[in-house]
C-alpha cells in the first residue's frame, strides 16, 4: 500500500493519519460488513476495498485532501485501537463541480460514542483552516438516519433543494438508494460555530 500525503492529525480520541500496510485488514473487513453497508448498493470486495484506498491517494496527490485512517488512543472508551475506519474528503463533482464531501465509515463494535462526529470535525478543520474550503457538504440516503445525525452533530444544515439523485446507482436495482440529501457547511458558519477553538 502507497504512503499518502495524509497529515497527521489528533483529536482528544482520536488520531486521523496515513494509510498503512496494517490497516488493509481491518478496512476490508469494515467494509465487507452488510451492518456497516446497508445504506450502500452492496458491501465491498477487498478489490473493493483496494480500490477505495487507491482513489484517496490518487486525491491526495492531485487535490490536496482524502481519506485518513482513524485510530483510538488509549483514552478512547472502546481503544486504543489501530484502524477503526475512515473519515475523510472526497469530490463530489456529480453533484456540482467542485463540490467537496466530507465522508465517514467506521467499525460497527465502535459505533455510538461520537468518534464519527469528532474525525469529522478534525477533517473539517482541515477543510477550512488548511485548504480554504468554502464549503464542504455530506450526503447519504434519508435512512441513514445514523449518519443524517453525524451531519447535525457537525453542524450542517439540509438544503432539501440540493437533493439529487447519485447517477452511480441504478435505478431499477437500488431505488430507494437513488435519491441523497444534501447537507453543508459554509466556511463561515463553521468558523462561527468553533470561534472559541480557532
Ligand atoms: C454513520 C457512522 C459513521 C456514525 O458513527 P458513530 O461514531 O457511531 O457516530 P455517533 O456515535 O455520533 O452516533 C450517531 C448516531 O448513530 C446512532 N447509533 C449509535 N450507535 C448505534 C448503534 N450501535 N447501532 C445503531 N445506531 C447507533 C445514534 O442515533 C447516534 O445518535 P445519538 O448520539 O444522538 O444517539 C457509523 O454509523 C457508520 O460507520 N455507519 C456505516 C457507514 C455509513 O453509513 N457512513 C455514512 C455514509 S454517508
Amino acid at each position: 500500500m502507497p504512503a499518502t500525503h495524509a497529515p497527521r492529525l489528533t483529536s482528544e480520541r482520536l488520531v486521523l493519519r496515513a494509510w498503512t500496510d496494517d490497516d488493509r485488514r481491518p478496512l476490508e473487513d469494515l467494509c465487507a460488513d452488510p451492518v456497516v453497508m446497508a445504506h450502500f448498493p452492496a458491501p465491498l470486495t477487498p478489490a473493493g476495498t483496494a480500490d477505495l484506498l487507491a482513489r484517496s491517494d490518487r486525491s491526495w496527490d492531485d487535490d490536496g485532501y482524502g481519506l485518513w485512517a482513524v485510530e483510538l488512543l488509549p483514552t478512547a472508551p472502546t481503544g486504543p485501537a489501530a484502524c477503526i475506519g475512515t473519515v475523510g474528503l472526497a469530490r463530489a463533482d456529480w453533484l456540482a463541480p467542485g463540490t467537496v464531501e466530507v465522508l465517514w465509515r467506521l467499525a460497527a463494535a465502535h459505533w455510538g460514542h461520537g468518534y464519527a462526529p469528532e474525525a469529522a470535525t478534525v477533517a473539517l478543520a482541515f477543510a477550512f483552516l488548511q485548504l480554504g474550503l468554502e464549503e464542504v457538504v455530506a450526503l447519504t440516503v434519508p435512512a441513514n438516519t445514523q449518519s443524517l445525525r453525524v451531519m447535525e452533530k457537525v453542524g450542517m444544515a439540509h438544503d432539501p433543494a440540493r437533493d439529487a439523485d447519485h447517477p452511480r446507482v441504478d435505478p431499477t436495482v437500488h431505488p430507494h438508494l437513488v435519491r441523497h440529501t444534501v447537507w453543508s457547511v459554509t466556511r463561515d458558519d463553521w468558523l462561527a460555530l468553533h470561534a472559541d477553538h480557532v
